[in-house]
């Protein structure tokens, strides 16, 4: 198995600089941009081609590992992770950024055998910042070793969050009033890249202190979870206990005292989880 997962691993890596070549090249041209759920929820051409790469890719070398991928899902496929050798790919995290041309657009490949990640590659294309990490080996970007901050006061911090794709009045009145009470403890400041691997890999690299969102999927934050706990970090579900991949819900931190009182402010509203059986999820 420890073979495996370094050959699968240094294949995450060859196919995530692959795939932040096709992006920064998208960058230059016209983009194909649509729209999912929502008029704010985009998808590109670029994300669909991005995943459409990392899968027949893996199918090739990998014929028996499963895929969980963002497009993938959206496209009626099921989200299931089972005890099987299985991909979580987000193609393109940030893709409002990406549209935009805002700096922080990553490539997301997560692995899981038993369930369990093994490792995670963050490939913040456009800064041009490889973040890998493997289970007990240590997190690294572009082979430097990353180390949590050890502040322990949630006053000296910064917390890292989203806004979000809900536009529905009562969702974005949750999501301030939980910046509201985290900016006031006081917190030296709060911050959103539009990327939720990003975000988890500035908690890794010790620039922030935590990152929590509600709202997420498991494509989001399977990869950059190995990052982060490789680094030295926390991840805890935000209602309790560790955290639940398939949850939609993510605290990420430096260590246990500043994830508890984080945790204590949020308050956490439910959503359909991940591996909801599709004939259900509607
Ligand atoms: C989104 C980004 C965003 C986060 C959302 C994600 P996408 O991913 O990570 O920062 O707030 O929850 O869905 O759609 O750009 O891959
Ligand atoms: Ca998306
Ligand atoms: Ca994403
Ligand atoms: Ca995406």
């Amino acid at each position: 198995m420890a073979d495996l997962c370094q050959e699968a691993m240094d294949h995450a890596v060859a196919l995530a600089k692959k795939a932040g070549e096709i992006v920064r090249d998208a960058l230059q041209n016209e983009m194909k941009i649509m729209c999912k759920s929502s008029s704010v929820d985009l998808v590109t051409k670029t994300d669909q081609k991005v995943e459409q790469l990392i899968i027949d890719s893996v199918k090739e070398k990998f014929p028996n590992h499963g895929f969980i991928g963002e497009e993938s899902v959206a496209a009626g496929q099921p989200c299931l992770l089972t005890d099987d050798p299985t991909w979580i790919v987000d193609p393109v995290d940030g893709t409002t950024n990406f549209v935009h041309g805002y700096p922080f657009v990553a490539v997301c490949i997560g692995f899981a055998v038993n369930k369990m990640l093994e490792f995670g590659v963050v490939y913040s294309c456009i800064e041009d910042k490889m973040y890998t990490a493997r289970r007990g080996k240590g997190a690294f970007c572009n082979g430097d070793p990353l180390q949590v901050s050890d502040q322990k006061e949630i006053n000296q911090s910064i917390i890292a969050t989203e806004f979000g794709s809900s536009r529905d009045p009562e969702v974005v009145d949750k999501i301030f009033s939980n910046m509201r009470k985290i900016l006031c403890l006081p917190v030296h400041g709060i911050r959103g890249s539009g990327s939720a691997a990003v975000n988890m890999c500035l908690v890794a690299a010790g620039c922030v202190e935590a990152y929590y969102e509600v709202g997420i999927h498991c494509w989001d934050v399977a990869a950059a979870a190995v990052i982060v706990a490789e680094a030295g970090g926390v991840l805890v579900d935000l209602e309790d206990g560790p955290l639940d991949l398939m949850s939609r819900r993510i605290l990420a931190a430096n260590n246990e005292t500043i994830a508890a009182r984080i945790r204590r402010e949020i308050e956490v509203y439910p959503l359909v989880r991940d591996d909801t059986p599709i004939e259900t999820k509607q």
